[in-house]
């Protein structure tokens, strides 16, 4: 049985800044897993479209962005694996199905290409997505950084 060996909670508001910021304490709190650069850019870029996804369409309509949120869990386990929650009290996804699959965005006019679970997808071990409309999203990664 794995054990879980360390914890991160990150809460940020969801204003675009806050992309790079997600990013770097994820990946400085992976390091202790000693993940190859790959394995880690990998991480990087899954964590990016997750918190991307919070700033563009979670709260899409709200102007005051002090006061929406993007929450981060990061666990680390015994066996190598690492994994992220990143979650939103946003407007939520109505078909998760129809929202997972490569291509599909419901903003093609500007320049999303609804790749963005494709990427998460591709860049982890296992990709979980619950969301309720009108309650949020919850995306949930698992990655192993055994070699
Ligand atoms: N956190 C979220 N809250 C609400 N809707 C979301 C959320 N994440 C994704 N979606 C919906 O799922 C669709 C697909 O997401 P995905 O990240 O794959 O593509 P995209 O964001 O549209 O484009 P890209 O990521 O390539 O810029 C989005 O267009 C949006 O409608
Ligand atoms: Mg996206």
């Amino acid at each position: 049985m794995k054990m879980m060996v360390n914890e991160m909670k990150v809460r940020l508001t969801a204003q675009s800044e806050n992309e790079g910021t997600a990013r770097s304490v994820v990946s400085v709190f992976a390091a202790s897993l000693n993940p190859t650069i790959e394995q880690l850019a990998d991480l990087r870029c899954a964590v990016s479209e997750a918190v991307t996804n919070c700033i563009v369409h979670a709260y899409r309509g709200e102007s005051d962005r002090s006061r929406c949120y993007i929450y981060i869990s990061v666990r680390l386990y015994d066996n190598g694996e690492i994994s992220v929650e990143v979650a939103d009290k946003g407007c939520g996804i109505p078909d998760i199905e129809a929202a997972r699959r490569p291509l599909f965005t419901t903003d093609p006019d500007s320049e999303r290409c609804g790749m963005g679970f494709a990427v998460m997808e591709s860049f982890t071990d296992s990709l979980k997505v619950k969301s309720k409309v009108g309650q949020g999203t919850t995306v949930l990664m698992k990655k192993s950084f055994r070699r």
